[in-house]
C-alpha cells in the first residue's frame, strides 16, 4: 500500500548531500535502484535526478516496522526516508559522488510500489532503443539521458541570459501559419471554421522575424518549435527546436560577431571548453573542394586533392569521360595506412560510392613493401599510376582512391568516404570542438527535378553586390551573403543577410520562375509590409538539438529530446499519429479514403 508523505519534507536530493553534512538528519526521496537483504541489514541505492546514495536499514536505528518495509523494497519503489548522514562502514564507491557516505535509516514510508520495468534502469542501456522509446518515461530516469536534458536546459537558460544581456527581445510567433513554397514539406493543419483550408505549421519563424524588423523590433530571439515533413536521420526530426534570431541594421561580420561570443559563453559555462576566437572562415568553394563537403570536419586532415590536370593525359576512357562533363573532375583521398584493406571491404567501399551516385571507384593501394595494387592497371604505365601517387602524396602502407564524375558527386563520394575512414580509423575525438563558419554560398541550386534553379538558402537571402551583374548570365555562379556554422561536421546552424530591395527581391522570385502574381499570392503579408519601409537585415538559427548532441557527446539528436520520434516519424509511446473519430473527421470536412490492410 502506498503512503502518503503528510509530515515529511524531502531536505535536499540524493548527491546533494555532502561531507560537510556528516553527523547530519537529512530526509531523501526518490526510486530504489538496487536493494540487497543481507539478513539483519538491508543496503539499497536510492536514485534521484542528482545521483545516488546508499540507504542502510537495520534494526536498532530503524524499528520493527520499519525494516519489515525496508525488506521488501524492489526496483523502482518511490520512498522516502529519514535518517543520519555517516561516513561509509564498508568500501568506498569511487564511482559514485557519494561514494564515502551512506544514510543510516531511522524512518521509511513506501510512497509508491512498482512493478518490475520491461528494461533496467541503468546508465549505458544495452536495451534496444524501440523497447526504451515505448516506455520513454523509464528511460528518461536514466542517469545518461537525465545529464542530457538537465544540459540542454542550461544551454537553453545561457542562451536566454546572453542574448537578453546583447539587447535581444524574446517575442514568439504563431504556430498555425501560412503555407508557402520552398524547403521541405509542410505539415498541416486542417481548418474547422474553413473547411478546405489549412494551416501550416511553421518550418521556421523565417518570415515573421523579417516582419518584425519591419516592425523594428530590432534584435529579435526565439527557441522556436519548428515542423518539417522531410525523411528523418540521426541528426533530423520532424519537430525540432531552433534557436532563432534576427537583427536591423548589420552585415554579415555583426552576426558573426555577436555569435563568436554567444558560442564562447556557452561552451565555457555549460561545459567549461575554450572556444578559440574568432572562429575560423572558409568559403563554400574551399569547404567543397578541400573536404568535399560543405559542413567539412576539421578535426582531421585527408584532404580531397584534384588530379584532373593528370588524370586529363591519361588513356583512361573513365577519367576522359569524366572530365569532358560540365564540371567535371577526378579527384582523390589519401587513406593513409589503409593500403592492406582487404579486397572485400574495398568491394564495400565501392558499393558505398555507386549508393551516394558515383558509377565507382578507381583505386591504388600501396603494399607495406612498396609493391601496389592498381584497379585501372591496365590503362596506365607504372610512371603514370606515379604521378598519381607523388600528387597525392602516397607512402608505402596507402590506399589512394579516386573518384571521377561531375563535381557534385565526386565531393559526395569522397567527402562521405573521409568521414567513413576516420570514423574507422578512430580520428573522430568528441572533445574536440572545431567550429567553422562556411561562408559565399552560391544563392542558387540548379534542380534536375523541377527543371529550375532553387534558392539553396532561401529566396530572401541577399547576392553579393559584386556578382549580381551576373544574375542573368550565369545565375548558378552568383554567390550570396549566407553563411552556416559549422561543428565537427554538423551543421549546427545557418543564416543571411536579407533582400530589404524590392526590385532584387522581385528579381530573385523571377530568377526562381515565379510570376509576379504568384510571389504575391504566396508572399503578399511580407511583400507588402516591405513596401512600407524596411531596415536591412540578417539573422541566424541554430538546432539546439544538434548543437546540444554534440555538447553531450551523444549520436543521434534522439538523445537529448525528452519525447522524440522515430525513423517513419511515429511516437512509439503515445503511438502519434493515430486515426481519429468519424466525427471529428466529419466537422473539418475531410474524407479519408479506404486503405485496404
Ligand atoms: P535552416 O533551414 O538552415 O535555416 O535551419 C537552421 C538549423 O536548424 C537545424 N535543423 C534541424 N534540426 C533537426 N531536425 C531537422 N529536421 C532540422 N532542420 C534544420 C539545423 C540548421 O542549421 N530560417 C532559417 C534560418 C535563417 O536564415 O535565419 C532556417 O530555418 O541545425
Ligand atoms: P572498368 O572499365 O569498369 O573495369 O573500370 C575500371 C576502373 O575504373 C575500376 O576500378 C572502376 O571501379 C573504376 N571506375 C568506374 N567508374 C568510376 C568513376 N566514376 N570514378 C572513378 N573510378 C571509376
Amino acid at each position: 500500500m502506498a503512503e502518503s508523505m503528510k509530515g515529511m519534507q524531502r531536505t535536499c536530493r540524493c548527491a546533494e548531500v555532502t561531507e560537510e553534512m556528516i553527523g547530519e538528519k537529512v530526509t531523501l526521496m526518490g526510486w530504489v535502484q538496487k536493494s540487497r537483504n543481507k539478513g539483519g541489514i538491508v543496503f539499497v541505492d536510492l536514485r534521484d535526478r542528482s545521483g545516488i546514495m546508499q540507504v542502510i536499514f537495520e534494526n536498532g536505528p530503524i524499528d520493527e516496522e520499519g525494516f519489515e518495509k525496508a525488506a521488501k523494497l524492489r526496483s523502482e519503489f518511490v520512498i522516502a526516508v529519514t535518517g543520519t548522514v555517516q561516513r561509509r562502514a564498508g568500501a568506498v564507491n569511487t564511482k559514485l559522488a557519494t561514494g564515502t557516505m551512506e544514510v543510516t535509516a531511522e524512518y521509511i514510508r513506501i510512497l509508491a510500489e512498482a512493478e518490475t520495468p520491461p528494461f533496467p534502469v541503468e546508465e549505458n542501456s544495452k536495451t534496444k532503443e524501440e523497447l526504451r522509446l515505448k516506455h520513454r518515461y523509464l528511460d528518461l530516469r536514466r542517469p545518461d539521458v537525465q545529464r542530457n536534458l538537465i544540459l540542454r536546459s542550461k544551454a537553453a537558460y545561457l542562451t536566454r541570459e546572453f542574448f537578453n544581456k546583447e539587447g535581444f527581445l524574446e517575442i514568439e510567433t504563431p504556430m498555425l501559419g501560412k503555407s508557402t513554397p520552398e524547403g521541405a514539406r509542410d505539415y498541416l493543419v486542417p481548418s474547422r471554421v474553413h473547411p478546405g483550408s489549412f494551416y501550416a505549421l511553421p518550418q521556421s519563424p523565417q518570415l515573421f522575424k523579417q516582419l518584425l524588423m519591419v516592425s523594428g523590433y530590432d534584435r529579435y530571439i526565439q527557441i522556436a518549435r519548428c515542423f518539417r515533413d522531410e525523411d528523418l536521420r540521426a541528426d533530423r526530426q520532424p519537430e525540432f527546436t531552433q534557436i532563432d534570431m534576427e537583427l536591423s541594421f548589420v552585415d554579415v561580420d555583426d552576426v558573426i560577431d555577436v555569435n563568436e561570443r554567444y558560442l564562447k559563453y556557452l561552451f565555457k559555462e555549460a561545459l567549461g571548453v575554450e572556444v578559440q576566437t574568432p572562429i575560423p572562415r572558409m568559403t563554400w568553394k574551399e569547404a567543397m573542394d578541400r573536404f568535399g563537403s560543405d559542413k567539412p570536419d576539421l578535426r582531421f586532415g585527408m584532404e580531397l586533392v584534384n588530379v584532373s590536370d593528370i588524370a586529363k593525359d591519361l588513356d583512361f576512357v573513365v577519367f576522359k569521360n569524366a572530365l569532358e562533363k560540365k564540371d567535371g573532375s577526378v579527384r582523390g583521398i589519401n587513406a593513409k595506412g589503409q593500403g592492406g584493406l582487404a579486397r572485400k571491404k574495398i568491394d564495400k567501399l565501392v558499393e558505398f560510392a555507386k549508393g551516394c551516385g558515383a558509377g565507382g571507384l578507381a583505386y591504388i593501394a600501396i603494399k607495406e613493401d612498396g609493391s601496389r595494387k592498381c584497379s585501372f592497371a591496365k590503362f596506365v604505365s607504372e610512371e603514370e599510376q606515379q604521378r598519381l601517387i607523388d600528387a597525392m602524396d602516397g607512402q608505402a602502407g596507402d590506399l589512394l582512391i579516386f573518384a571521377a564524375d561531375r563535381n557534385k558527386i565526386v565531393w559526395n563520394v569522397l567527402g562521405a568516404l573521409r568521414l567513413q575512414f576516420a570514423e574507422q580509423m578512430g580520428l573522430l575525438d568528441p572533445n574536440d570542438y572545431r567550429f567553422v563558419w562556411i561562408t559565399e554560398f552560391p544563392l542558387l541550386e540548379w534542380s534536375d527535378e523541377e527543371n529550375r534553379f532553387m534558392a539553396m538558402h532561401h529566396p530572401f537571402t541577399m547576392p553579393m553586390e559584386e556578382d549580381w551583374d551576373k544574375i542573368d548570365s550565369d545565375p548558378g555562379a552568383v554567390r550570396a551573403k549566407a553563411y552556416d556554422i559549422v561543428l565537427n561536421g554538423n551543421e549546427i546552424g545557418g543564416g543571411s543577410v536579407r533582400i530589404h530591395q524590392n526590385d532584387i527581391q522581385e528579381k530573385m522570385f523571377e530568377v526562381l520562375g515565379f510570376t509576379k502574381e504568384q510571389a504575391w499570392e504566396q508572399f503578399s503579408f511580407l511583400l507588402s509590409a516591405f513596401k512600407y519601409g524596411v531596415p536591412p537585415h540578417a539573422g541566424l538559427a541554430y538546432g539546439l538539438d544538434r548543437l546540444v548532441m554534440l555538447m553531450a557527446k551523444a549520436d543521434s539528436i534522439r538523445d537529448v529530446i525528452a519525447f522524440p520520434k522515430v525513423k517513419d516519424a511515429s511516437c512509439l509511446m503515445t503511438n502519434a499519429p493515430a486515426p481519429v473519430e468519424e466525427k471529428q473527421l466529419e466537422e473539418l470536412g475531410i474524407t479519408v479514403p479506404e486503405t485496404e490492410e
